[in-house]
């Protein structure tokens, strides 16, 4: 087992990547704070995980929300007495032209995107550096690398998400505090169920994509289990694109 005896804070774990690392994670041993602002989801991912044995359990949080965030650090102190990795992946999108997107649209991509992964590190760093280390792992977006049509905010939260993760490794390297983002291209979750549905949209995607398949949850969830473990421990303030070759080209 490969996180035997961590304990984990997941955000977004109600759906999607998050859900598919909340799974991984508990198989690989993690104990698991399944945190989402969605509450239905984020049971149903605690209820998977203890169907295969796993320990977890679900606080709700909106993770643009300080006191929120500060209180479900507490919960997980409170119940596994540590916390040795942060997995911040909840996130938003909204699609639109620039020139017409709504400010409070702006603010709040930023806030949940951006900002929550502040929060969310904010509020394991003092129990990280009393550990003598943690792992932090963000989700970034390959949204952060390159540009997409219509989603000017999102991408630009991305790209702040690969910065703040680069200050982060630089300012807690001595502290063994590793902080490193995943970016993944396409993936197929609720976020893009939408876009997948028009064909004309899923086509380009394709095209886009040298593999011959969209990405899944597992795709990015085995990445995060990689940079959450021991085995990553000299890797820090790095992008792990994970996109079917997306970037490549
Ligand atoms: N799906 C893709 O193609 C793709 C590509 C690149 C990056 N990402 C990123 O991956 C992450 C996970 O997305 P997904 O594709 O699994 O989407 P998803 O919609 O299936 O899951 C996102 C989860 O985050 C939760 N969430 C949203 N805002 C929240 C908040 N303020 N507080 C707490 N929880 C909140 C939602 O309730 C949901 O459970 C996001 O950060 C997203 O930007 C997704």
């Amino acid at each position: 087992m490969r996180l035997k005896n961590k304990v984990a804070i997941i955000t977004g774990a109600g759906s999607g990547i998050g859900r598919a690392a909340a799974l991984a994670f508990a198989r690989e041993g993690a104990k698991v704070v399944a945190a989402d602002w969605a509450e239905a989801g984020g049971q149903e991912t605690v209820k998977l995980i203890n169907k295969q044995n796993g320990r977890a359990f679900f606080v709700k949080v909106d993770v643009s929300n300080s006191s929120q965030v500060e209180r479900m650090v507490s919960r997980c102190l409170a119940e596994y007495e540590q916390v040795d990795i942060l997995f911040s992946n909840a996130g938003i999108v909204k699609m639109g032209a620039l020139h017409e997107t709504a400010e409070a649209d702006w603010d709040q991509v930023m806030d949940v995107n951006l900002k929550g992964v502040f929060l969310c590190s904010k509020a394991v760093l003092p129990q990280m550096l009393k550990q003598g280390q943690g792992k932090i792992i963000n989700t970034a977006s390959i949204a952060g690398l390159v540009g997409f049509d219509k989603v000017g905010p999102y991408c630009a939260s991305k790209g702040g998400i690969i910065a703040l993760t680069r200050e982060m490794a630089v300012e807690y390297g001595l502290n063994k505090i590793n902080v490193n983002c995943i970016a993944p291209g396409v993936i197929k979750t609720a976020m893009t169920k939408d876009m997948l549905n028009d064909p004309a949209v899923a086509q380009g995607f394709a095209a886009n994509t040298p593999y011959p398949r969209l990405g899944q949850g597992e795709d990015i969830a085995m990445a995060a289990v990689y940079l959450a473990s021991d085995e990553s421990d000299f890797v820090t303030g790095q992008v792990l694109t994970v996109d079917g070759g997306w970037t490549a080209k």
